[in-house]
């Protein structure tokens, strides 16, 4: 029988306090951390915490032949992970993830938001065909006023996606608050919530603009 965990709670958040994600997210808030370490940094910190984003997964016995004995062991059962991340900043995070579940699919979902507006406009979305029988894990470094989030996770459904979990590494209340509202049942799992955003949508005390610090384009 697979062993299925308790689902999270409605408009869950999960704050992961693991020191060496709050040493590392620390390193990486700091303005002097050059574009090289940053991408390493955001890469590791992904992989943490994916430990704890799948740490619900579903189970199933499987019998397996050790040098000794036969046994019944546990596999991760069911529903396909695919990794889905908010372009551009979101890519970084993929690789370190692909390292604990090399058998995932990545769907990619293009998204900037308007200087101006601070609204998202869309410019990609591909994921794969049979997106009800998946659970994703939406990637985006950043949770500000929570728009891109939310139209990433609009798209997710009407692609039919069914479970979709958000995982960054800053998020801003407002996001949280908006995803929460439009989404109750999608978890957002974070390694910080911060204290607000300035005047031009940047999150404070954040780690400035996620995508051009991992890029390297400012
Ligand atoms: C950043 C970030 C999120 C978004 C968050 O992307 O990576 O996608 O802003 O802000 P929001 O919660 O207010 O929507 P950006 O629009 O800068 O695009 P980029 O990754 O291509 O630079
Ligand atoms: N996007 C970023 O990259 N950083 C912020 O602080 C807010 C939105």
């Amino acid at each position: 029988m697979p062993t299925t965990p308790e689902p999270p709670a409605r408009g869950s958040l999960t704050l992961v306090r693991h020191p060496l994600v709050q040493h590392k997210l620390t390193l990486l808030r700091d303005k002097n951390t050059p574009t090289k370490i940053f991408k390493e940094l955001v890469d590791e910190i992904a992989m943490l915490m994916a430990y704890e984003a799948t740490s619900d997964l579903t189970l199933e016995p499987t019998v397996v032949e050790t040098p000794l004995e036969r046994t019944t062991g546990q596999r991760v059962a069911g529903k396909k992970l695919t990794l889905v991340p908010i372009l551009r900043a979101g890519l970084g995070m993929v690789e370190g993830i692909l390292k604990l579940v090399p058998s995932a699919r990545v769907g990619h979902i293009g998204l900037y938001r308007d200087h101006k507006t601070l609204e998202p406009v869309d410019y990609y979305f591909k994921v794969p065909a049979d997106a009800a029988e998946r659970e994703f894990l939406l990637l985006d470094p950043m949770l500000a006023t929570g728009g891109s989030a939310v139209a990433a996770i609009d798209a997710l459904k009407r692609a039919g996606a069914l479970r979709i979990r958000f995982l960054c590494l800053v998020a801003a209340p407002s996001g949280v608050q908006r995803v929460h509202q439009a989404h109750p049942d999608v978890p957002v799992i974070s390694a910080s919530l911060d204290r607000e955003l300035n005047a031009s949508g940047y999150i404070l005390p954040g780690l400035g603009d996620a995508g051009d610090r991992l890029f390297g384009t400012r």
